[in-house]
């Protein structure tokens, strides 16, 4: 165990030329899962040590999507390694102001539901700030919660989350070195990227109470997490920027025991990590060579096929001339293979050499099996794409993942049982949904007579979408994946069941392409849980003749997009192809005007993913290819 811990154990910042721009120690994993695992571990093994020790252990808490696996993990372990909280106190990093205990947005829910209720602390152990003290009373409270963690000897360990302003607990830019806990304002991006948990941003209190920058900075210990591409850009800042109240987790760059646990994706702007060959000598494999020649002519604003020894020079790329040589071959071998990634064949060109091209030219036709974890996913992320498999004649199937009934909204869905109950006025059923509609508590807990009608809006949008583009009615499947049908936002853990769904269309079609979302952005996870499902399929039909046959494709687009050195095959649309893709987008009628789920992007899907498509090319055509109206991105998954 101690070994796994050392893992993380902490090490001054930039103590080798590698991390030689970075000013708080962090840590790299492949996934947050394996993050969250050595965190827990590291916890556990101090509340052991101090149980041995007979000493309280003293715990800094938070809240937010980045703990929950820590949580999960410390609760297995309680459950069956006897891990005891017995000897431990906590304290929670803030809490949203006014909010009841009761109210499932408090943070004094998320703690009891993520842990507490799952072990064996005591009650009057547990401190979280109370966002129902009366404001007169507020300073009071604040100056006791700070005397009350002094009076335990301060804490012992703090975990924290990173909010996109750089906000550590609920301090938001401005706040001072030496705050103490206290009532503070939340920023409004803080506001927007809660607005989902809080079914809109008008919902979102504007206010809460934090532990203060100073009562974090005193604690002995700090461990902070971070996860997602979302937290790449803040992560780099805290780590390498200045230290600035702009950015209050900067601070952190002044204790000297903190350090950051990340995965790969929240990595991936850290100098060491996105420019490796500016802070030490690299191994330059094909792939360093693509990325980096790609960014050096970003860098430079000159087309690949212009740089110089001086920009190579100028840029710590000595060392790949001395590999490669000339800068001249290195630009001809870095100009071809983006070259040879774009086609307008995406299921391959029958009867033309393929040695070059992302795809092989046979068989001819393919049988295409495109999985969308929502009904329109397809066509916002490759609705060009799927018009042209369509049209060069290849077999396109789509497979719907799950019915995405969550995201219409109710006014959409009565409109729907009114229409239908003009024709039959009686139908019991109709009566049902409406009462249920007009009726309903709570935001987002539909029946399951409600969660029906909802499916059905989005099959039918889904239906016309396709109908338009000439997919027929036998080629659209819906495999309304149990995990999603819980009738309200929090899913289910993937099950077998949907394994097997999943398992069983590949089996029947066997593909000799399947198009996955590589797009794990989405705001409540759906996409990777869809994912997960997928590789966990192939995994499993691997050795089957057929999948030696198949090649799996993964797209992006309504949260982002692949970056250029990623993409393995980019397909090109024509204005006219761009304005086909937009009509497709238009069937799903539901998914437009102010939907439900909008995330942080206030445009339309169609209007981002037109715009997504549209930088695609206008990169391509920087580096030097063909100026196209339009790219469509994909990235192969080798298995
Ligand atoms: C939570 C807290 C916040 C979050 C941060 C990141 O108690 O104080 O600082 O840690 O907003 O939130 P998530 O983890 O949801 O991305």
């Amino acid at each position: 165990m101690k070994n796994i811990i050392n893992k993380i154990a902490y090490q001054p910042p930039g103590q080798f030329e590698e991390t030689r721009y970075e000013k708080i120690h962090n840590v790299v994993f492949d996934t947050s899962d394996e993050g969250s695992k050595l965190v827990a571990a590291e916890i556990a093994a101090l509340i052991r040590k101090k149980q041995a020790n007979d000493e309280t252990c003293v715990l800094g808490l938070a809240t937010g999507s980045s703990p929950i696996k820590v949580y999960e993990e410390l609760v297995r372990m309680h459950k069956e390694e006897g891990l005891s909280f017995a000897n431990v106190v906590t304290f929670n990093l803030d809490e949203y102001y006014p909010m009841p205990k009761e109210s499932i947005h408090s943070y004094h829910y998320f703690m009891h539901q993520h842990l507490f209720n799952h072990i064996d602390i005591k009650p009057e152990n547990i401190h979280i700030p109370d966002g129902m003290v009366p404001k007169s009373k507020l300073i009071e409270y604040c100056i006791a919660y700070d005397e009350k963690i002094a009076s335990y000897g301060g804490l012992d360990f703090q975990l924290l989350g990173i909010g996109r302003t750089g906000h550590i607990g609920f301090n938001e830019p401005g706040s001072h070195i030496n705050s103490g806990t206290r009532y503070v304002i939340l920023d409004p991006l803080t506001r927007s990227d809660a607005a989902p948990g809080f079914f809109g941003i008008e919902n979102v209190p504007r206010a809460a109470i934090t532990m203060g920058i100073r009562t974090i900075m005193q604690a002995k210990r700090i461990v902070l997490l971070a996860w997602g591409n979302a937290k790449a850009p803040i992560v780099k800042r805290t780590i390498e920027g200045e230290m600035t109240s702009d950015v209050p987790a900067t601070y952190l760059q002044k204790h000297h025991n903190t350090t950051f646990v990340l995965d790969e994706e929240a990595s991936q702007e850290l100098t060491r990590i996105k420019t490796p060959w500016l802070v030490k000598e690299c191994h330059w494999d094909d792939e360093l060579i693509k990325k980096s020649v790609i960014w050096l002519s970003d860098r430079t604003e000159k087309s690949i096929l212009k740089l110089t020894e001086k920009d190579y020079n100028a840029h710590s790329m000595s060392g790949l001339m001395a590999q490669e040589g000339d800068p001249y071959h290195i630009n001809i071998k870095v100009f071809n293979w983006v070259q040879h990634t774009i086609t307008g064949w995406p299921g391959g060109k029958p009867g033309a050499d393929d040695t070059y091209r992302p795809e092989r030219a046979l068989p001819y036709p393919k049988r295409v099996l495109i999985f969308s974890p929502h009904p329109d996913d397809d066509v916002i992320s490759m609705g060009g794409t799927l018009d042209r498999l369509v049209e060069q004649g290849h077999e396109v199937h789509v497979v719907y993942q799950t019915s995405g009934s969550i995201a219409v909204a109710d006014e959409q869905a009565l409109k729907y049982a009114r229409i239908m109950k003009t024709y039959q006025p009686g139908n019991k059923l109709l009566d049902e949904i409406i009462r249920d509609l007009k009726t309903k508590e709570k935001p987002f807990e539909d029946s399951l007579a409600v969660r029906n009608l909802k499916a059905q809006i989005r099959r039918q949008e889904a239906i016309g979408a396709l109908t338009y583009l000439g997919v027929p009615l036998d080629h659209i499947h819906f495999l309304d994946m149990p995990f999603y049908e819980t009738g309200a936002i929090k899913k289910k853990p993937l099950s077998m069941e949907d394994i097997n769904l999943v398992q069983n269309i590949i089996i029947q079609i066997k593909p000799h392409q399947i198009f996955a979302a590589g797009d794990l952005a989405d705001p409540h996870g759906t996409h990777k849980v869809c994912l997960d499902a997928i590789y966990k399929s192939i995994d499993n039909l691997k050795t089957e003749h057929f999948m030696k046959d198949c090649r799996v494709w993964l797209y992006r687009g309504a949260w982002h997009e692949w970056d250029v050195p990623q993409i393995d095959m980019a397909v090109p649309m024509s204005p006219d192809q761009v304005l086909r893709k937009r009509k497709a987008i238009f069937y799903h009628e539901t998914q437009k005007d102010g939907v439900v789920f909008q995330g942080n992007d206030p445009r339309e899907f169609w209007v981002r993913a037109e715009e997504r498509n549209h930088q695609t090319a206008v990169k391509y055509n920087k580096l030097g290819l063909a100026d196209y109206a339009a790219i469509e991105a994909f990235k192969r998954y080798k298995f």
